[in-house]
């Protein structure tokens, strides 16, 4: 939302994506238009652009993983940054983010200018601690891209393989994400617990909510006063309601 993307496809499994469906409707009290698809099996995240490939259509497009959490100061800047480095240099944009356990991620090696040199899945023997994050900004091509993707040997149509081929294209920008900045994912019960810790400490600290999509869609001029009214009616006397009203 904060990149301006409007038009989100939710890709999730036949047995998760009725209950975002139910969630989420088709957006437009958002001002946003939810599109929705089933993966049947877990079969790799580049295939999102084969499932969504009547969605994408001529379009850009970007991906972000359920999963991971975003949070810091410039965050927005950096989201439409990217989508002008699509646009305008036909580019893939991917961003890099220092870690302790990069072996747990897609880890890209960067040299001093900032240009990739090798991107990997999970390797044993990481080249560098850079992990590449869960989201991803690509040009039409990554469709035709993750067709011709062949299946890791974990089984998987890996998005690493598309960022390879991109890289080898000459047409990767990787963006280190600063030292300030959050990336958080709840991939396992650990780090989800982590990142509860984390989103609560903050919220706490400030009263101010990370990713509120009620807040977002109004300060974005997504919907106007008279739906914001509409959304916070909907939440009642709950403490989410009154932040709502609050804001
Ligand atoms: C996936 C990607 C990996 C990326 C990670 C981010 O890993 O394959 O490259 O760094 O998401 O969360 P997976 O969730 O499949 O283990």
């Amino acid at each position: 939302m904060l990149a301006g993307i409007r038009d989100i496809l939710i890709i999730s499994t036949p047995y998760d994506l009725p209950n975002f469906e139910r969630l989420f409707g088709d957006g437009s009290q958002l001002g946003l238009k939810f599109t929705y698809k089933e993966q049947p099996s877990p079969d790799g995240l580049a295939q999102a652009f084969i499932l969504g490939e009547e969605f994408i259509r001529n379009d850009d497009v970007c991906l972000v993983l359920g999963d991971n959490i975003f949070y810091g100061a410039g965050l927005q800047n950096i989201l439409a940054k990217s989508v002008e480095t699509v646009k305008e240099e036909n580019k893939a944009v991917v961003f890099g983010y220092y870690v302790e356990d990069p072996e747990r991620y897609g880890v890209a090696e960067v040299d001093k200018e900032g240009n990739v040199l090798s991107i990997e899945e999970k390797p044993q023997q990481p080249k560098s601690n850079y992990a590449v994050v869960g989201l991803y900004f690509y040009p039409n091509s990554v469709v035709e891209i993750a067709k011709n993707v062949k299946p890791s040997h974990r089984g998987e149509l890996e998005i690493t393989s598309v960022n390879h081929e991109y890289l080898v294209r000459k047409q990767l920008k990787l963006q280190t994400l600063s030292r300030g900045f959050a990336w958080l994912d709840t991939g396992t019960h650990e780090a989800m617990s982590e990142a509860t810790e984390f989103v609560k400490a903050v919220e706490k600290r400030t009263g101010l909510k990370i990713a509120c999509i009620e807040e977002i869609a109004y300060k974005m001029n997504y919907v106007d006063k008279a739906s914001l009214d509409l959304l916070i009616l909907e939440q009642g006397k709950s403490s989410y309601g009154v932040y709502l009203k609050k804001m």
